[in-house]
Formats: C-alpha cells, structure tokens, sequence
C-alpha cells in the first residue's frame, strides 16, 4: 500500500496543517507516556526544515462537542516546545475562527502553532463538512500523521483532503508499511498472540486473523470462553458464557482454514485479584469452582513458547494474563522476553500494538525490543480485523503530485 508521502510535495513557505494524535497519557496536568509525542517529531522536524509554517491539529479526551479546559491541549505547549528542543510553540485557544486565522498569520516559515482541542467543536466527531472546510481554509497542504485516530471518520481526519493537496506523515508511513507487511506479506508461519478480556471486543479481529495466521494463540479472560465452549468449568473466572457458540464457530473456522488455535492447557488460579495473593497451579480441566483464572500456568508457557520459537512472523494483541497484578503478569512478561529475544536474534519480526499491549510492553520493559510497535489502540485493532480505515483510505483516495500544489492560498497569507 503506498501512500502518498512527505517526500513528494515541496511544502517550503507553505502553511501545512499535521493532524496528529496528541491524546497523551497525562496526570494531574503532567504527560505521563511521551512516546505518541516522540514518534511524531520526525514529521515536525521535516516540515520545520522545510521552512513550512507548521499548525499542528489534534484532539484530547473526549470532551463530548464542548470546551472543557480540563480537556485543553493547552499543557501540550510547553511539552512540544521540549521535544523540539525549545523551539517556541504557539497556541490559538481555538481550532477554527478569526482566533485560528490570527494565530496562523502571525506565524512564520518554521514555526510552529499548536491548536486547541478538535473535540471541543461536535462538527469534529460528526465528521462535518463545513468544519472540515474551515479547518481546511488554514493552510496549504494537509498531512495525516495520525495513524491512531484513522479509524475514526472525523472532519480532521477524512474532510480536509478534499480541500488540499494531502500526503501522510512519516509515522503514518511507518504504521501502514509496517501492518500491511506482517498480515499480507509475512514470512511464515506467522503467529497471532491475542489476549484481552472480551470475545465479544475482538470477533472481528478473531474471525479475520483465524484465515490469515498459521497459529492463534488465545490468552487472558477472552481464552475463558474458549475453554468454556470446549466444555471446562471456569469457576469465578472472567467468562462470556454467551459467547460460546461463537467461540465453537471460530473453533472450527481454525480447523478449516489449518489455523492452529492454542489455548493454555494449564492455569494460575486464585481466589482474590489483590497483589500477591495467595495462588495455585492447576491444570484447566480441574478449576476449583470459588477460584478466578488470573494467569497462563507453566505448562501453557512452555508450549505457547514452542510456538513462538516456530514462526518467523508474531503480531501481538492484549495481554495474556492480569499483567497489572503481580504475580499474574508472569506469562506476559515470560512470553513477551521470548519474543524480543526472538527478534534480537533476528529469528522473528514482531509487530505489536493496542492501548493495553503497549502498557504490558512498557511494564515488562520491552516496549522498544519488538520490530515494530505501533501507536494506536482502537485503529490497530480495527486494522487487524481487515478493515479499512477512513483516515488511510482518505489518503489513498488523494494522490498527489508536487506539480498541483497550489500558490499559497489566501487564508495562509
Ligand atoms: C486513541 O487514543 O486511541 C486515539 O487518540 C483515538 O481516541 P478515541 O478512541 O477517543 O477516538
């Protein structure tokens, strides 16, 4: 899939609007995990040095169509202007409007304006025309560095190319090559590692990696209902009892397709979720009935490790155990050291992403240790369930050659 990209348009002296996703783990005003922020920066340095004037968009929480300061991207300023080693960033308190048009102008080549939250205005979320066209009477040139917010069909993320010639950032790139490559093109066998909770949040993915992967290898509470459709009592464990004729279906969609659907064989149990409770190992056909599932057993481990050690190609989805408590966070730790072991080793391309992966990643200290991990969380699950995302399909709609950039527009002048 190629997209058009940064490299292909001559943006100097251009006002280019970057829609990036600055929706950043924050804290009592406090970012808590820059790495959205710091996987952007190649982006902004290009425009920068490219001596575009540069206007960042991007949304924060989800202020519901109202302005909420406590949802303000106004903390953001100072953090930007950090990572871009204190190059000054300025702030429009808001997106759209003579406010924006001001901020834009006063503005010079290479410099950068942050404006505040998307969010605040409903238009964004509905995906409004006019909103989009506003937006998009600002600049230029549009890129799509948001990877993470293009499964959403916002007016910043699909309505603005229409208007101006549009190309995808550098992280966007770098997410759609390096997600195409491991489902459509990968060395095989290729194994899935997918955990989680919920059957019911991930069929879709489920059903669509099940013709795609040579092994399926099912973790955490979502593992429950599988074992449950096969006919074990689970105790108290985390379970969707009503999934089970969907988790049989899935079951002998594996057998057809010659997927090989693993499932942990043995289990950690407990009666408490608190840290350090005290636990036991026993096999799944022997769940004492007040006790919850809360983690892989040793056995599991060593087979789902076998697994791993025989394919080229793993993409990972959701912890495969209640990795927040220690000790049940040992068979996610255990198998993601595997697998960055693997990939050291140049043994295995790993690809990994989703809110909750990424957390399981960084807890285990492995975040930076897989090929690729990728930044988004709802847009990586809906890429892995085969479908496409408007904010890539709006990009791929829109080709573009340096020859049709316009002169710059009035808006920029
Ligand atoms: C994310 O954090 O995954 C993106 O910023 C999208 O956020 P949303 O789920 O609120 O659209």
């Amino acid at each position: 899939m190629h997209l058009p990209s940064l490299d292909s348009i001559d943006v100097s002296g251009k006002t280019v609007l970057v829609r990036l996703d600055l929706n950043l783990p924050m804290q009592a005003g406090r970012v808590t995990d820059d790495s959205r922020l710091k996987r952007v920066l190649p982006t902004l340095q290009q425009l920068i040095a490219s001596h575009a004037k540069v206007v960042i968009l991007s949304h924060f929480g989800r202020p519901g169509g109202r302005v909420d300061l406590s949802q303000s991207l106004a903390p953001l300023v100072n953090v930007l202007s950090e990572a871009l080693w204190d190059r000054p960033v300025g702030f429009s308190p808001d997106c759209v409007g003579l406010t924006a048009k001001l901020a834009v102008e006063n503005a010079k080549p290479g410099d950068v304006v942050l404006m505040e939250n998307l969010r605040f205005h409903s238009q964004e979320e509905a995906g409004d025309a006019d909103f989009a066209a506003q937006l998009a009477s600002l600049g230029d040139v549009f890129v799509n560095d948001a990877f993470s917010c293009s499964h959403r069909a916002h007016a910043s993320i699909v309505g603005i190319n229409p208007h101006l010639p549009s190309v995808a950032g550098v992280l966007m790139q770098q997410e759609v090559s390096a997600l195409s490559s491991v489902l459509s093109n990968p060395n095989r066998p290729l194994a899935a590692v997918v955990g989680g909770s919920k059957v019911s949040s991930k069929l879709e993915l489920l059903e669509n990696l099940v013709s795609k992967v040579d092994k399926l290898i099912i973790g955490g509470a979502m593992a429950h209902s599988f074992l449950h459709a096969q006919g074990y009592m689970v105790g108290k464990s985390l379970c969707e009892y009503e999934m089970k004729n969907t988790a049989r279906r899935i079951i002998d969609v594996a057998q057809k397709s010659g997927c090989e659907l693993v499932l942990p064989t043995d289990a950690v149990v407990a009666r408490s979720l608190k840290k350090q409770s005290a636990c036991e190992v026993v096999p799944v056909s022997a769940i004492p009935g007040d006790a919850m599932i809360l983690d892989m057993g040793p056995m599991s481990i060593l087979q789902v490790s076998q697994h791993l050690m025989a394919s080229k190609s793993v993409v990972w989805n959701g912890p495969v155990g209640a990795f927040e408590t220690s000790p049940f966070d040992a068979s996610t730790i255990t198998l993601a050291r595997l697998v960055a072991g693997l990939t050291r080793a140049g043994v295995v391309h790993s690809v990994a992403g989703g809110g909750d992966t990424v957390s399981a990643l960084s807890h285990a200290g492995l975040a930076l240790e897989f090929s690729y991990l990728s930044t988004a969380g709802g847009a990586f699950l809906e890429w892995l369930e085969g479908k496409e995302l408007p904010g890539v399909a709006a990009l791929m709609a829109k080709k573009v050659a340096s020859c049709e950039l316009p002169v710059a527009s009035a808006a920029s002048n």
